[in-house]
């Protein structure tokens, strides 16, 4: 059974805006963006709102939700009371170009700043030889869709733009955390994590995790490993004493 529904959606561009109030048609099993989609078709046809696959799968759609990022194409109308207001903003953490649609360029910026998978000298494609349970570990964070809600509602950036600068947020903290439990790869992930790309401003808050539509555990699986790791590298006094004596060149042998 149909019905009509109170939204209020974030109108504006560069920098400008308000919140608009529609009422509009919901129909059975529709979710957020359907109804997105029917104020364009019948009372706001220059709303903006970036979507692509409508199936939770291009990362595209991401937007706040009554104050919390969720996927439009993910978030069934039926969760809410048809008496309620739905309230509709554009990510917080990126700059708007206009309505909902954010530049997430930041995030672009940041995977560029990653060196890419890094195997040792003398290792030819098709001789990598690895334990399924190293396999496994990483397919998890290959689930990620890169809908950058993960970097939208961290604390560390989202209202601290100075901190931009050098936080790469959950998401690349997760790749680099991947990239460093591969038994292969041999670039030196654990101090630029710390050093570059601020993985000690995480503290470890776990909004990242309670937000990611693939449900990864970023925070347990990813942020808290790698911490530990950089730890025992950086204080553990045998470690110290073994990177003093014994300087780790770029010609590492692998992890394996
Ligand atoms: S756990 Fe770390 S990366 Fe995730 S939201 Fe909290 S501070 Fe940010
Ligand atoms: S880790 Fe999860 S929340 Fe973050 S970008 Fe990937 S899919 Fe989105
Ligand atoms: S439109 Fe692709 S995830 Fe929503």
């Amino acid at each position: 059974m149909g019905y009509k529904a109170k939204f209020r959606v974030w109108r504006g561009e560069a920098g400008e805006g308000a919140l608009e109030d529609f009422v509009v048609e919901v129909n059975e099993g529709e979710v957020v963006l359907d109804v997105i989609h029917r104020l364009q078709a019948t009372q706001a046809p220059d709303l903006a709102v970036r979507w692509n696959c409508k199936a939770g799968k291009c990362g595209s759609c991401s937007m706040e939700i009554n104050g919390k990022p969720r996927l439009g194409c993910m978030a069934r109308m039926s969760t809410f009371t048809e008496e309620e207001t739905i309230t509709v903003t554009p990510m917080r953490t990126f700059p708007v170009i206009k309505d909902l649609v954010t530049d997430v360029s930041f995030n672009y910026e940041k995977a560029r700043e990653i060196p890419s998978f890094t195997p040792p000298k003398g290792v030819a494609p098709g001789e990598y030889r690895m334990q399924q349970v190293d396999v496994e570990r990483s397919q998890e964070f290959r689930k990620c869709i890169e809908c950058f809600m993960c970097n939208n509602v961290c604390h560390v950036i989202r209202d601290h733009e100075e901190n931009k600068q050098a936080f790469a947020g959950p998401r690349f903290l997760m790749r680099i955390a991947e990239l460093d439990m591969h038994p292969y790869d041999v670039e030196d992930r654990q101090n630029s994590a710390q050093d570059e790309h601020g993985l000690g401003y995480c503290n470890i808050t776990k909004c990242c995790t309670e937000v990611c539509p693939e449900h990864i555990k970023i925070t347990d699986n990813a942020l808290i490993p790698m911490k530990e790791r950089v730890v025992d590298r950086r204080y553990d006094p045998l470690v110290w004493l073994g990177n003093k004596i014994f300087r780790r060149t770029k010609e590492k042998t692998p992890k394996a």
